[in-house]
């Protein structure tokens, strides 16, 4: 919505005739293309015989799929189940489903953000510089501590479950990679395997592509307006260790979201979303969405200053982005509805949050340092009360008091964060005194799973 109050009322006009012009012409492009009363379609015209054959034949195999397209903008677009899932025969994905059999059609159920690509060039390449995409699948393919804790851990390789095997991987399967994403691997007849597809936001195809667009926008709708929803992140955005959305939830911005959401406009043009469509910002409007002079971004990396994720937090660079101009970025996100000094003591608070939570987690490095030189850390650190409670340090309660600040939370902030965070470094500091008097390590952990899960 446009901003400049003069020309509200004759944008806000010209705005719903555009609605109005565009709502009739969609519905009588349904009417006309779909006959919705024989629950069956048949498309008479915008589509070649090869692209209608799928409409049709699935409308009747997979209507569910049908409908949701059908709802979409680009359903309306008469972009087709053709356009993204017909691959050429020489396609490493390339096969062929249970209705094409025997024509010369060559289609893959696996679609990636090279797809898109053809109409969509810049969302995938600003997508693709983003930590969405290669780094999100490097835990799960690169990473050796990872594999360890997914197999041997995890996947019950320590009781002796055979590494690899379907029980072995299914911790992975059902968990990791339907966030992360992983490598595709196809079988015999070219289709993706078991555990292997469908995967999450960085999911890498055959092709050597990256990238599930559809997390955030699903199929086969793919709709803006879901995506600018705090939901569409939460799928993954959430839990003990990254609470996004449950900060979001206890923020005032999600107050207002929960109180005045469903009548916001969620459906305006990419770079028209602007404040008065609503009253307060979801995940979208701070880490995406174009507002004010800035412009929609998919590289979701690019407005931060510090990586609250990791053990310890510093200002970003190199492939994780560019903190300096990031801090800039997020700042004018804000100043749209906060006065300069409201914005620069909330997120000065964050900068201190983080230069407290590194007092914490430098102390604990110190200790663990010391222990070591000694000898006095158990190799399996799942089974020593010192390491285990460290990982809770940074990987839970100190991500909390982190994102929590960063995100408005007051709640994950103190009480799943900073209030945690001192006792555990508490009890830290008991066990390193213990070990370091006794010169050994106490018998059984004295964690026991006990911690600030
Ligand atoms: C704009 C691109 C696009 C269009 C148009 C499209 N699809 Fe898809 N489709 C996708 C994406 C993306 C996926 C997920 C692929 C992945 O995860 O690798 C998918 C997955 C699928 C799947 C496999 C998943 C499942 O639930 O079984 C089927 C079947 C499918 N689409 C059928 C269709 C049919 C039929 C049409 C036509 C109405 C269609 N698609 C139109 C992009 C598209
Ligand atoms: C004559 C019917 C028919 C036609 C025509 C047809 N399909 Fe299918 N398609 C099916 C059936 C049946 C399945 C399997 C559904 C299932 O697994 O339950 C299927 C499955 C699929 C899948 C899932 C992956 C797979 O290989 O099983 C995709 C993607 C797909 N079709 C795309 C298309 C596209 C694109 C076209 C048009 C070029 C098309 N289909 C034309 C009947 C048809
Ligand atoms: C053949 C070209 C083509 C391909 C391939 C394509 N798109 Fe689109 N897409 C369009 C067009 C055209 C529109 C504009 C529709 C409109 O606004 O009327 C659009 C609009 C969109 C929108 C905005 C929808 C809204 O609610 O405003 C999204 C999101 C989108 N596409 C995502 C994707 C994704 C994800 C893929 C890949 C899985 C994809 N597109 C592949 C042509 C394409
Ligand atoms: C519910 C979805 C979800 C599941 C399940 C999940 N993750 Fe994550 N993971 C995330 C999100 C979201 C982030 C980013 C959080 C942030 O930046 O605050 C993340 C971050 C990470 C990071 C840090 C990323 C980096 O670039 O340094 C690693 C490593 C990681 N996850 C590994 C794993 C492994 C291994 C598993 C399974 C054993 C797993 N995750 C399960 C969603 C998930
Ligand atoms: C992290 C969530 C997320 C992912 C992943 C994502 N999108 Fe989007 N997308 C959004 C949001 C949010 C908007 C709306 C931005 C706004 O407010 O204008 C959007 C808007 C769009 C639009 C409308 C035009 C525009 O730029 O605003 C297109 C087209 C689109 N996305 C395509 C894609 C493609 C292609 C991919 C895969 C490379 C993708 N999206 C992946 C969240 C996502
Ligand atoms: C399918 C799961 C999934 C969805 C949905 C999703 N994300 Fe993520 N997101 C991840 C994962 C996994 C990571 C961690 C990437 C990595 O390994 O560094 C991540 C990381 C991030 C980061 C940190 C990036 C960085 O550079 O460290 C931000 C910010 C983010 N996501 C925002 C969003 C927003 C906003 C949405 C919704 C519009 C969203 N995400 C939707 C899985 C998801
Ligand atoms: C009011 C704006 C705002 C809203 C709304 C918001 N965020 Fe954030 N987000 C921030 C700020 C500010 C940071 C910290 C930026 C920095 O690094 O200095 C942040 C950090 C993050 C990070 C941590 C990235 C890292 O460093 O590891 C993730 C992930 C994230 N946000 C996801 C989300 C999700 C998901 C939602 C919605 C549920 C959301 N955000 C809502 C402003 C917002
Ligand atoms: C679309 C407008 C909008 C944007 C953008 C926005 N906010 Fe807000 N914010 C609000 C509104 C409205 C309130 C509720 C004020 C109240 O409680 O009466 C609010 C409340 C807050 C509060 C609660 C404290 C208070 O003022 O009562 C904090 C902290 C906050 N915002 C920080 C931020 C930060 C930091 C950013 C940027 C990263 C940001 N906001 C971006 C609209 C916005």
């Amino acid at each position: 919505m446009k901003r400049v109050f003069g020309t509200l009322f004759v944008a806000g006009f010209i705005c719903c005739m555009t609605l109005m012009i565009a709502g009739t012409a969609q519905a009588a492009a349904e009417l006309e293309g779909l006959n919705l009363e024989k629950k069956q379609l048949v498309v008479h015209r915008g589509y070649t015989k090869a692209a209608k054959s799928c409409i049709e034949c699935h409308s009747q195999k997979t209507p569910g799929i049908i409908e949701n397209w059908k709802n979409g903008k680009m359903g309306h677009a008469t972009v087709s189940c053709y356009d993204c899932h017909v691959v050429e025969k020489d396609s490493p994905m390339a096969s062929q489903c249970e209705g094409l059999r025997g024509t010369n059609i060559y289609t893959s159920p696996m679609v990636s953000s090279k797809t898109c690509s053809k109409c969509h060039p810049r969302e995938v390449e600003q997508f693709l510089t983003s930590a969405h995409a290669r780094l999100a699948g490097n835990p799960l393919l690169e990473n050796k501590k990872m594999m360890a804790l997914m197999y041997h851990n995890e996947g019950a390789g320590f009781l002796g479950v055979e590494e690899g095997s379907p029980a072995n991987r299914a911790s992975r399967a059902s968990g990791c990679q339907m966030c992360h994403g992983t490598q595709v691997e196809l079988g015999a007849d070219n289709k993706p395997i078991n555990e292997t597809w469908p995967g999450g936001v960085g999911t890498r195809y055959p092709d050597g592509s990256i990238g599930t667009c559809t997390v955030c926008h699903t199929r086969h709708q793919f709709a803006v307006s879901e995506a600018r929803k705090p939901e569409a992140c939460a799928s993954c955005h959430l839990g003990p260790d990254h609470p996004n959305i449950e900060i979001y939830e206890e923020s005032k911005h999600g107050q207002i979201y929960n109180a005045h959401g469903e009548k916001w406009n969620f459906e305006a043009a990419p770079d028209t979303w602007e404040p008065g469509d609503y009253d307060a910002p979801t995940c979208a409007v701070c880490h995406m969405s174009g507002i004010g002079e800035l412009t929609t971004t998919h590289n979701i990396t690019e407005r931060l200053k510090w990586n609250l994720v990791h053990k310890r937090s510093e200002i970003r660079s190199k492939e994780r982005g560019d903190g300096v101009k990031g801090d800039i970025l997020m700042r004018k996100v804000c100043k749209n509805c906060h006065s300069t000094l409201h914005t620069n003591a909330t997120m000065d608070t964050l900068d201190n949050a983080v230069a407290l939570y590194n007092v914490y987690w430098d102390k604990a490095v110190a200790m663990k340092k010391e222990l070591a030189s000694k000898g006095l850390l158990k190799e399996d650190a799942w089974k020593d009360g010192f390491q285990e409670l460290m990982y809770y340090l940074w990987h839970h309660t100190g991500r909390r008091a982190r994102q929590g600040a960063a995100m408005n939370g007051p709640d994950y902030a103190h009480w799943h964060g900073f209030f945690q965070i001192f006792q555990v470094v508490k009890d830290m500091e008991d066990i390193y005194k213990y070990r370091l008097e006794k010169g050994k390590i106490e018998e059984l952990s004295t964690v026991m799973n006990g911690g600030p899960v």
